[in-house]
């Protein structure tokens, strides 16, 4: 599956990449039934291209988490399709979602979900010893990673004793440890103050360049979506672009992305 994604994103580079890495296609997330029905998305349509940085805004309970968990296989829909790099993730087996969900897509979430009790190096190097590699290396990854979110000092520290924007970055390390091509993030700055939202949120863009990541970053913080390449607001189960919202990325570091929303 890996491979074939490899094959995938190779073959599509060697096309010029011009494939979209995520392409949804009349998303629809209904939950419950009857009187207690409630449409949480409704046929939603978006194109992300390599390398874009793409922000979700919505009133809380428009289902933006409802929406990035379908994206990241972590939920199914009630029809329409997700595809990655032109693979549609509803043809995959259980085996085949896990395997994306841990090799293809980082998920960052709103609240860290660290293990307290382990070191921060550990945190990062979980899900690698859950792939299979061995220990010194999964430890040595995760120090490179935790150098790159600037916690390299903090490596033996236990989750528990760091602070919330210490923990998020701990997650952010996590997220990408498995060194994914796509990167979802979920009100990641939901919980934090001003300065250590800022903080997070710059160290996004950073690693959205360095490690040429495509990013759907769900928020409340308009501010801060604005500074992504593209704005969507989803509202009513739509999802529709913010006028002239985005293309502020330089203040993030980040890149020119062609990705247009459909629909
Ligand atoms: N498993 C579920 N069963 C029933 N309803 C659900 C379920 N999950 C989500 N919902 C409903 O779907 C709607 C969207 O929820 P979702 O968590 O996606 O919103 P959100 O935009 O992420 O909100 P917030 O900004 O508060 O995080 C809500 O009304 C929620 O109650
Ligand atoms: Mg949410």
């Amino acid at each position: 599956m890996v491979e074939a994604i490899a094959d995938t994103n190779r073959q599509s580079e060697e096309r010029g990449g011009n494939e979209p890495l995520v392409r949804v296609e009349g998303l629809r997330k209904v939950f419950g039934s009857g009187p207690s029905e409630r449409v949480v998305l409704g046929g939603v349509n978006l194109d992300v291209a390599r390398g874009e940085w793409v922000a979700i805004v919505g009133a809380s309970g428009a289902g933006k988490s409802t929406f990035l968990q379908l994206v990241a296989a972590l939920d199914t829909p009630t029809s329409g399709r997700v595809y990655f790099a032109s693979r549609a993730l509803h043809s995959l087996g259980e085996e085949q979602r896990a395997e994306f969900r841990r090799r293809s897509v980082g998920f960052v979430w709103q609240r860290h979900h660290l293990l307290a009790d382990f070191t921060a190096a550990e945190n990062v190097a979980a899900p690698l010893l859950l792939d299979g590699v061995s220990r010194r290396e999964a430890l040595a990854e995760a120090g490179d990673l935790l150098e790159q979110v600037g916690l390299g000092g903090r490596a033996g520290q236990r989750a528990a004793e760091l602070s919330g924007g210490e923990r998020q970055r701990v997650a952010i390390a996590r997220a990408l440890v498995n060194r994914p091509e796509l990167l979802l993030a979920d009100e990641p700055t939901g919980e934090l103050d001003e300065q250590n939202a800022e903080a997070v949120f710059r160290l996004m863009g950073h690693l959205h360049e360095s490690r040429r990541l495509t990013t759907i970053l769900a928020t409340h913080n308009a501010a801060l979506a604005q500074r992504t390449h593209r704005v969507l607001v989803l509202e009513r189960g739509s999802l529709t672009p913010v006028a002239g919202a985005g293309g502020a990325g330089h203040q993030a570091g980040a890149v020119e992305a062609g990705g247009k929303e459909r629909g």
